[in-house]
């Protein structure tokens, strides 16, 4: 039996421990946590085992129906107890009524005493209130360990004075709550018993009233004596310690449930306990704090929700992306990586192409700009009448060819300054050199005016036409620039003006090579008068535009002053043009300019030739400045041989001498009707280059302009023959130049 009684004991023992382990903290499960309509949730408790300590004691008053909830054994009435640390109770008005006496009546001081100990006034919910017009109301109480004393006084005149909802010390005064208040009393007090005002206010009442459950009104300054209480909120919390505190003893800590937290209380001593976020319930008991399941409560999904403890995740399903928040983003399909990636190409590509394309634009607009202003330029330099005209021609002659921009500026060198030949009151002549190595003179006319243009491109024609070998040709031109391009043959051997004076090398220059190139140069400058289509007057004879090539071959050049004349016409008023010194003094002075114009400057040329001086010298008496007078006096006066070139005066020439330097004082005749022909002068220079050769002989040799006359006599200076040389002519000068004459004269 001792066996039996051991385990007995040991029964009891576990009991015990379990008994006491589970009150200590935790009310008993018999517990009901229900009184009438008020819920009443741990740790306040009805009954012993059921509440934390004996300050959350409920008691539950059954004699009422139903139960009415009582704050510990007070007479005050719970109506609410929140877990967050509010209570709501009903308090007792204090009242002072009067009869007509003046007697106070109802002295009514019940609810005037609160002790609330633990669970003071909720300052910010509360404000205690004074109804009445002949009031003063004095309340006392302890708020932190301090006494303190506030009051409120209320006056009215009449009923009507007082406003709806407004209490401001007119039949209604309501002040705030100190912090901490756990108990006060409330003295009520009048000035003159109510006497004026009994008829529609014999009270004054006092009281503390949830602020947002009573609304002032003036019917209440009578209607209050029916109301027995009004609402209070009241403040609870745990314990006297903080939250650090209280957590060091697990055992006293009033938070039990788990994912519960602690914070401290906003009105007194102790702390709160509240479940943590995504979790609700009794955080004060052991398994209190349960998961919300927000899935189901509030679904803030948009699509699909997984519930997981202290929160939830929303989720999009496949190819769909965002939040899942109906609140954010949502669910929206999803524009996937390949498609981003494609997109991007797309964007990427369409940015390449639209650069690319604006810059290949801008390039082609730019070049189309280029290429109209390079066909205005063409236009306006009479491009297509020039076209127009040598198509025309085409197949009769050669023609010129018109170069591009781009030809010519390469050729140059864009213009190179080394490149440069001779600067001209008619333009700049440059050396070029054609893709296909052919060197050429490229001249760059000076800008002229849109009316010559015309005669520009005529003149231009005719030169082209002007195929002589003792004149410079005119390859082609260039439209395209502002100023039009010449291109010319390139001459080597440089101007007869460097020849003459150049006294390094004017002794090369025999008197053989003199009169060949005065021969071809008056035979060069006739066909320009009488050969071709329409009469050319050049302008500007003179040495230094007559060049050179190598075998001292005279090519006249610089048609640029040149003017074409038509046949009706012998004379052509102009602008007087040329260079001093060979300029005819008629022409000068009657800006009439006819070919004979061209036969002074010629004869200016032949002066030069034989005496070796400048057309216009400024050194010596003022009688040889002009280099025509002094000529034309010297021959005149028979001093020829005194004024020639010293080296060219050989035996046996001097006839030939004499004889050319008559002609030139017969070019230089003031008046241009004594001047011959410039076909007669070129005559005459052919008839002393044969009398040169061949003076006393029957000449069996032939230059090929004299081959060209005998046997083509009609035709004078045909441009197409005088290459080959097969007739052989005896004739003497003198018949010659009878024979050639005749027919030439006719012609004209
Ligand atoms: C319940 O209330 C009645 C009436 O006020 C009172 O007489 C009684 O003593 C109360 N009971 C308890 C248990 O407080
Ligand atoms: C007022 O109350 C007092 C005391 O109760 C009483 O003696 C008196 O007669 C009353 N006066 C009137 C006018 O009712
Ligand atoms: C008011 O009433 C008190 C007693 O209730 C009395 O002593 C006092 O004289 C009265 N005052 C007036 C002005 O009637
Ligand atoms: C207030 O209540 C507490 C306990 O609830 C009590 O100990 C104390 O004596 C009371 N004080 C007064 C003045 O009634
Ligand atoms: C506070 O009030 C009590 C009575 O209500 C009184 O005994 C005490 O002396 C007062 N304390 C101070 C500091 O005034
Ligand atoms: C308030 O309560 C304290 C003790 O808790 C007491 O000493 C004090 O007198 C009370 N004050 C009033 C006005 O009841
Ligand atoms: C806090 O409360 C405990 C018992 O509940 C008591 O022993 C202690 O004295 C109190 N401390 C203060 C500062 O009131
Ligand atoms: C809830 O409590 C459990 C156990 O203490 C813990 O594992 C879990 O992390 C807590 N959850 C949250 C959301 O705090
Ligand atoms: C208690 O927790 C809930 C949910 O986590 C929260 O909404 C509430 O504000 C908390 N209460 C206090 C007083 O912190
Ligand atoms: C949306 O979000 C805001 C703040 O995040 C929140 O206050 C609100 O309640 C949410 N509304 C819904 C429907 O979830």
């Amino acid at each position: 039996m001792a066996f039996r009684g051991i385990i007995l004991q040991q029964q009891l023992l576990l009991g015990l421990l379990i008994l006491t382990a589970t009150t200590t903290s935790q009310p008993h499960s018999s517990c009901i946590n229900r009184c009438g309509s008020v819920s009443i949730p741990y740790p306040f408790g009805t009954r012993d085992g059921c509440y934390l300590d004996k300050s959350f004691l409920i008691t539950c008053n059954h004699t009422f129906e139903p139960p009415k909830p009582f704050l510990r054994h007070s007479n005050i009435i719970v109506r609410d107890i929140s877990l967050d640390g509010e209570l709501r109770v009903s308090t007792f008005i204090a009242r002072d009524c009067y009869n007509k006496s003046g007697t106070s009546v109802i002295r009514k001081r019940s609810g005037s005493v609160l002790n609330l100990s633990k669970f003071p006034i909720s300052y910010t919910k509360n404000k205690f209130t004074a109804l009445g017009c002949d009031t003063f109301v004095i309340i006392k109480g302890r708020a932190q360990g301090q006494n303190y004393t506030t009051g409120c006084i209320s006056l009215c005149d009449s009923i009507e004075s007082v406003n709806d909802g407004s209490c401001s010390g007119i039949g209604c005064c309501q002040t705030s709550i100190p912090e901490g208040v756990a108990n006060f009393s409330v003295s009520l007090g009048s000035f003159t018993n109510h006497s004026a005002v009994l008829d529609f206010n014999p009270c004054s009442f006092g009281f503390v009233v949830e602020e947002k459950e009573y609304k002032f009104s003036p019917s209440d300054l009578k209607n209050l004596e029916n109301i027995e209480s009004v609402p209070v909120v009241l403040d609870w919390a745990v314990g006297n310690e903080t939250c650090e505190v209280a957590k060091r003893n697990s055992k006293s800590f009033a938070c039990k449930a788990e994912n519960s937290t602690c914070y401290a209380s906003n009105n007194g001593p102790g702390y709160r306990c509240n479940c943590s976020s995504g979790f609700r319930g009794n955080p004060y008991l052991l398994y209190g704090c349960v998961d919300v399941d927000e899935c189901k409560d509030s679904n803030p999904c948009a699509k699909k929700c997984n519930n997981f403890p202290g929160g939830f995740n929303c989720y999009c399903p496949k190819g769909y992306e965002g939040d899942g928040l109906k609140n954010g983003t949502g669910c929206r399909p999803t524009a996937s990586k390949s498609k981003i990636v494609i997109i991007a190409l797309c964007i990427s590509v369409g940015l390449l192409v639209l650069l690319v394309g604006g810059s290949w634009i801008h390039w082609g607009l730019k070049k189309r700009r280029l290429i109209k202003l390079k066909e205005k330029f063409f236009q306006q330099n009479g491009g297509l009448l020039l076209q127009e005209k040598l198509s025309n021609h085409q197949g009769s002659v050669e023609t010129a060819k018109i170069y591009s921009a781009e030809e010519l500026e390469k050729a140059t060198n864009n213009y190179d300054e080394n490149r440069v030949l001779g600067q001209g009151s008619y333009g700049t002549v440059y050396r070029g050199i054609l893709l296909n190595k052919k060197v050429v003179a490229i001249k760059k006319s000076k800008i002229g005016s849109q009316s010559q243009v015309e005669q520009f491109i005529n003149e231009i024609t005719v030169l082209t036409q002007v195929i002589h070998r003792n004149v410079v040709k005119l390859l082609g031109c260039c439209l395209e620039t502002e100023v039009p391009l010449l291109v010319y043959e390139f001459i080597t051997n440089g101007t007869l003006f460097d020849h003459i004076h150049d006294k390094g090398q004017s002794f090369l220059l025999s008197w053989e090579k003199r009169l060949k190139i005065a021969t071809e140069t008056a035979g060069a400058l006739a066909y320009l008068h009488s050969a071709t289509s329409v009469p050319i007057i050049h302008r500007d004879v003179k040495t230094a535009n007559i060049l050179l090539d190598d075998n001292f071959t005279a090519k006249v050049s610089d048609f640029g002053a040149s003017r074409i004349i038509p046949l009706d016409q012998t004379e052509l008023s102009t602008l007087v043009q040329g260079t001093f010194g060979y300029l005819d003094p008629e022409y000068f002075h009657t800006s009439q300019l006819t070919e004979k114009s061209d036969v002074y400057s010629f004869g200016v040329v032949l002066a030069e030739l034989l005496t070796g001086k400048m057309a216009l010298s400024f050194d010596g008496p003022e009688s040889d400045k002009n280099l025509a007078m002094y000529f034309v006096s010297a021959v005149k006066g028979d001093r020829l041989l005194q004024i020639l070139e010293d080296h060219i005066v050989e035996e046996g020439n001097t006839k030939q001498i004499k004889e050319a330097a008559n002609l030139a004082k017969r070019c230089l005749n003031v008046r241009g009707e004594d001047r011959p022909s410039m076909k007669e002068v070129a005559m005459e220079l052919e008839g002393l280059v044969i009398m040169e050769k061949h003076p006393w002989e029957k000449a069996n040799v032939c230059t090929e302009e004299t081959e060209c006359l005998l046997s083509a006599p009609t035709q004078s200076f045909s441009i197409d023959v005088g290459t080959n040389c097969s007739t052989t002519t005896t004739a003497g000068y003198d018949s010659m130049e009878k024979q050639v004459l005749k027919p030439l004269n006719d012609g004209r």
